[in-house]
């Protein structure tokens, strides 16, 4: 198998996104991280992409670059994709698509609804994907609850309520911090910013499931802190295509919640409540019927969740993040003793042979101990005692 080869525009050294991009791109080794434009300053985003092992003639110091210089290679980049502040999105990805490159591009995609009206029409005119990255619909019991909904299992849908509120942004003191200040700036987030930035994934996620657009809302918009021209809190009340009436919540001055992003849905044989926090449960209530927990990974889910689910049940989804730790411990050590330099610590916790060694140990230890009617017994190797 060929792997596609793939390129990154912002996601610079120190942004929220981009490493999420590149480890959920490098998973399953079907894309090749090929090229990047990766930071607004030139020499940094140059020095972060070969820093990350792209070749110096691919780490470009802007997308214009990067745009003229794939298109002239045989073997370009197939998809882009763009992670950079939401006022940008629209003219790299319109540049991308007509110079026949595939996008996956961050929410929202655009920051008005010509500019996104133009990109569906410029994604079909050149025959080139456009994706967007409402990337919490690849959670396997997500797409199980999609698919229990389209399969009737709660009957028709009568109301879902949706949330995605954090206090990430509810400090005054921090107002200035360059990571905080361009959401809440028109002139880069554009006419929302707490509703565009995580409402709309709440938003998305209540048509992903329900199978029906939003067709009518009414919000109240609030911004709680002084000096803010965009909101910080908002309530949207919405109708559904299919008659479904919807409730959604966001806000990023709700001190003490993390990410905050739930569904709930309510149809007339039965509801189901799932939150990003718990990614690995799905709750489903029959109604007349007791509380059931649907575990990600379990037996004879639907075929969505099952290919959407990548360790086994019990794991957390999170779980290979754990494993790429070992992994690059291990990197750091090889690289160091290669380099004659001392290994970073906090990068060196790898368990080793003594620890495999003293395991068997005990493993042995507890055999003779449980024999012996539980006998205390010395679960250290011979060699350490
Ligand atoms: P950030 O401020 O942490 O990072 C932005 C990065 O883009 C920086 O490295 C910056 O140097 C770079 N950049 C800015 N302008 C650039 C340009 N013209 N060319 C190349 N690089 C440029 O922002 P964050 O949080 O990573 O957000 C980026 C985008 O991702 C936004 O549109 C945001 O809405 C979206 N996002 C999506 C999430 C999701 O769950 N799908 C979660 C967080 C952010």
């Amino acid at each position: 198998m060929t792997k596609l080869n793939w390129g990154m525009i912002g996601g610079g050294n120190g942004s929220q996104i981009g490493p999420a991009h590149r480890i959920a791109a490098g998973l399953d080794g079907l894309f090749s991280f090929a090229a990047g434009a990766l930071d607004h300053d030139a020499d940094a985003g140059r020095a972060f992409g070969r820093s990350l092992g792209l070749a110096a003639d691919r780490s470009y110091g802007d997308w214009r670059e990067m745009l003229a210089g794939e298109a002239a290679r045989a073997d370009r980049v197939e998809l882009v994709t763009i992670a950079t502040p939401n006022a940008t999105h629209y003219e790299i990805a319109k540049a991308f698509l007509q110079a026949g490159f595939h996008v996956l591009c961050e929410k929202p995609m655009t920051v008005t609804v010509a500019q996104a009206e133009d990109l569906v029409r410029t994604a079909a005119q050149a025959g080139r994907v456009c994706a967007v990255n409402y990337g919490y619909t690849g959670y396997a019991l997500v797409r199980h609850m999609r698919a229990m909904v389209a399969r009737g299992d709660i009957g028709r849908v009568r109301l879902v309520v949706a949330e995605f509120a954090h206090g990430h942004h509810a400090n005054a003191a921090d107002m200035d911090n360059p990571r905080v200040r361009w959401r809440y700036d028109p002139a880069q987030a554009g006419v929302s910013a707490q509703f565009a930035d995580c409402g709309i994934h709440a938003m998305h996620m209540a048509s992903f499931v329900t199978g029906q657009e939003v067709a009518t809302l009414s919000a109240d918009f609030a911004s709680c802190l002084a000096g803010r021209v965009l909101e910080d809190d908002a309530m949207v009340n919405f109708r559904m295509e299919g008659g479904t009436v919807g409730r959604l919540w966001t806000s990023s001055v709700a001190i003490g919640r993390q990410h905050g992003l739930t569904l709930q849905v309510f149809g007339e044989t039965g509801g189901l409540r799932w939150s990003q926090e718990q990614p690995n449960q799905l709750f489903y209530m029959p109604l007349g019927q007791r509380l059931q927990v649907i575990e990600r990974g379990e037996g004879n889910l639907s075929p969505e969740a099952d290919c959407a689910s990548r360790v086994t049940v019990g794991h957390a989804e999170g779980m290979p993040l754990a494993f790429a730790n070992i992994y690059r411990d291990l990197a750091e050590t090889l690289n160091a003793a290669r380099e004659a330099r001392k290994p970073d610590p906090a990068k060196t916790l790898f368990p080793g042979a003594a620890d495999g060694l003293r395991s068997i140990a005990a493993i042995h230890a507890a055999v003779v101990s449980a024999q012996n009617a539980g006998r205390w017994e010395d679960a250290r190797p011979p060699m350490f005692r």
